[in-house]
């Protein structure tokens, strides 16, 4: 008995003395692509406010782009009519001006986690006046303070058309080249963004390239157009992508990748999407990897990585940002949506920040 003790202790400390750890010798996933485009990530309360040890040293090493995911979104900086709720979105500011991160004001106008106040607001004035006091508000109280803002995010359907919402339905079409128009007043010296996923997809893409060149024309100011690339390392779309990044470079934008994660677990409707409102009922069929990633699901990870960096490095003078969406797996929305309660394994580093094979993967290419 006492042998089998000793040796089982044997075991788990040379375990945890020679597995992979987050320490000093991790390579730099910022410094290795510093002459190729800025490395991002989302950023929670609980990372920006350092209280995760791991993270603390972690961030500041691995990235020099920020965006929040949660914390500048109109339903927390604005919860009531007159108002506002800056706190952490300042400590964001502080935060990025200690390690050098650009930040990335995430978002104007969102259809989505708007304040309980909006919610069935009828009378088209208010909407007009929401629309205005909030991006005059937010953005101006930012400027020079934030390298960029999402100024609209996500407002088109997957065939390209306007998305109905209540921006669309009180404001007209021509919702989206307004608050551009009202962003570049009050943030001058901020880059301006239109933000989406799937708009790498060929008919979605054409509703954005319709919608830029709206902007465009009116005389407003778009630096850029995110694509937020929540794919399935199964599924990548490739082509689609390399030729969106040369068709919205034709437009004399840059491109961005906001929100890259590979989800590896089955979706109950088979497609690529982020839309926060659809939702599926859990069955442990559909989390099979509760107990950890299969190798072979590890590979494909890993290569769809590999291939996606590999097309990032090919254009890299149109694509200035690629950002994750969270530090680590444990962290990712991916968790959660559209099912609740799975084990989901999509970013560069574990539950443990350990670095996975992807992010070898992604330092290799640059060695
Ligand atoms: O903060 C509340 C907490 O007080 C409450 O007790 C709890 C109960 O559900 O909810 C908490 O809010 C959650 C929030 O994340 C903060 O954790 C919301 O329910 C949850 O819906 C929200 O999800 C976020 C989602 O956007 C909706 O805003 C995800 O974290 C975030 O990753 C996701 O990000 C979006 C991008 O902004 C836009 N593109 C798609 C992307 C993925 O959906």
């Amino acid at each position: 008995m006492r042998t089998y003790k000793i040796t089982s202790l044997l075991v788990i400390t040379s375990l945890a003395l020679f597995s992979r750890s987050y320490g000093q010798k991790t390579a730099s996933l910022k410094d290795s692509y510093k002459n190729d485009f800025l490395i991002g990530t989302a950023l929670n309360a609980t990372q920006i406010e350092e209280k995760d040890p791991t993270a603390k040293v972690l961030i500041p090493k691995q990235f020099n782009a920020a965006t929040p995911e949660n914390i500048m979104k109109a339903e927390v900086i604005h919860p009531g009519w007159d108002k506002y709720n800056f706190d952490l979105a300042d400590k964001l500011v502080a935060y990025g001006k200690k390690y050098n991160i650009r930040i990335n004001g995430h978002t104007l106008i969102w259809h989505s986690q708007l304040p309980a106040f909006m919610h069935g607001m009828q009378d088209a004035d208010s909407v007009k006046q929401y629309f205005t006091n909030h991006i005059k508000t937010v953005a101006a109280r930012y400027n020079g303070k934030v390298f960029s803002w999402d100024v609209v995010n996500e407002a088109l359907n997957e065939d390209g058309t306007l998305r109905k919402s209540i921006f669309a339905d009180k404001l007209g079409p021509d919702f989206v080249t307004e608050a551009f128009r009202l962003a570049q007043a009050a943030s001058p010296d901020a880059q301006l963004y239109y933000n989406d996923y799937n708009n790498e997809q060929p008919a979605k893409r054409a509703g954005c390239i319709a919608l830029i060149k709206k902007i465009q024309a009116a005389g407003v100011r778009i630096d850029g157009v995110g694509i937020q690339g929540h794919w399935r390392a199964s599924n990548i779309p490739l082509k689609d992508i390399e030729e969106s990044i040369v068709e919205y470079s034709k437009l004399g934008i840059k491109v961005m990748f906001t929100e890259l994660d590979l989800g590896v677990l089955p979706n109950p409707w088979d497609g690529d999407a982020a839309d926060v409102n659809m939702k599926a009922t859990y069955t442990a069929k559909m989390n099979p990897y509760a107990n950890g990633l299969p190798d072979s699901m590890q590979v494909k990870l890993t290569k769809g990585y590999e291939d996606l960096f590999k097309l990032f490095l090919k254009y890299k003078g149109t694509v200035s940002r690629v950002t994750f969406w969270g530090v680590n797996d444990g962290q990712s929305w991916l968790n959660g949506w559209p099912i609740k309660g799975r084990t989901n394994y999509p970013l560069l580093f574990d539950r443990n920040y350990q670095p996975k094979p992807a992010f070898d993967a992604v330092i290799a290419l640059k060695k």
